[in-house]
């Protein structure tokens, strides 16, 4: 993976030398926050061919087998307050969606919040992680994409057949990895240099938020309210109109949302 992505890549790419290519680790996220412990610099930027123990988010797995997927962490040093980052996972949607149009075609809708969807099935997911030192200021940000690449329907595990889709499966036609994680490190840089636009990063959002308008199922352990999605605020919460009138922001990390008659 390492020479063939170099090779894609151009040479004035800023985060060049900061990527990090590894067979299998348990998690990215996980590796590169050990990295930023020890002092890794913004841009710094870790690939797997597999993980062992790839998360998502609430707490779920992201299902990481070798050779088949995009497993990638982005580590940034924005100096700010977490308040002016809340509707980070939300940019970096838009984001990976941008990297994957371009690398092959197909735009994918995003699933509020954090989902990557084409045809009704998750294609990926970003799992961004926040870091705060005692004053309530952001120490790092940890950005992690999982993008299920090359997989045939029966590549995944049972209960996932019904709901997941790779890019091979959507496009048709086997997909270059390289290409593709490419794409994704150009948006990424980009998203960095105007990671504080938020107005206009949102307005991407909800262009490509499948969420917005659908009827959907608000879950919260075994509490479930149901609803219709409105809109999404100016920090990422998602408003649901709900059947008895009132209006409901719910914040990602905190419920699930599905639609009424499965996963999107
Ligand atoms: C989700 O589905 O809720 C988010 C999935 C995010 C998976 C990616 S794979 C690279 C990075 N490392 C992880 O452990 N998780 C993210």
């Amino acid at each position: 993976m390492e020479t063939n992505l170099l090779s894609h890549l151009p040479a004035s790419f800023p985060w060049r030398g900061k990527l990090h290519f590894f067979e299998v680790l348990d998690s990215t996220n996980t590796q590169i926050r050990r990295m930023a412990v020890s002092g890794a610099p913004n841009g710094t930027v870790v690939l797997a061919d597999a993980q062992t123990a790839g998360r998502g988010r609430m707490g779920r797995s992201f299902h990481s087998p070798a050779s088949s997927g995009i497993y990638l962490s982005l580590l940034l040093r924005p100096d700010c307050p977490a308040q002016k980052l809340l509707h980070l996972t939300c940019a970096v949607a838009v984001a990976a969606a941008d990297g994957i149009e371009k690398a092959v075609g197909i735009r994918p809708g995003i699933k509020w919040t954090n989902d990557l969807v084409v045809d009704r099935k998750k294609l990926g997911g970003i799992l961004t992680e926040l870091v705060l030192n005692a004053t309530g200021e952001v120490e790092y940000a940890i950005i992690g994409i999982g993008i299920n690449c090359s997989q045939s329907t029966e590549d995944f595990p049972d209960e996932l057949q019904e709901m997941a889709t790779s890019l091979s499966l959507c496009t048709g036609r086997p997909v270059c990895r390289e290409a593709v994680i490419k794409e994704l490190l150009l948006s990424l840089e980009k998203l960095s240099q105007t990671l504080f636009s938020a107005d206009s990063l949102l307005a991407r959002y909800r262009a490509d938020c499948i969420t917005i308008g659908q009827e959907v199922s608000i879950i919260r352990g075994e509490d479930v309210e149901h609803g219709t999605a409105l809109d999404v605020t100016e920090n990422g919460a998602l408003t649901v109109l709900l059947r008895d009138g009132t209006i409901k922001t719910v914040q990602s990390g905190e419920v699930s949302i599905r639609g009424m008659y499965g996963y999107v």
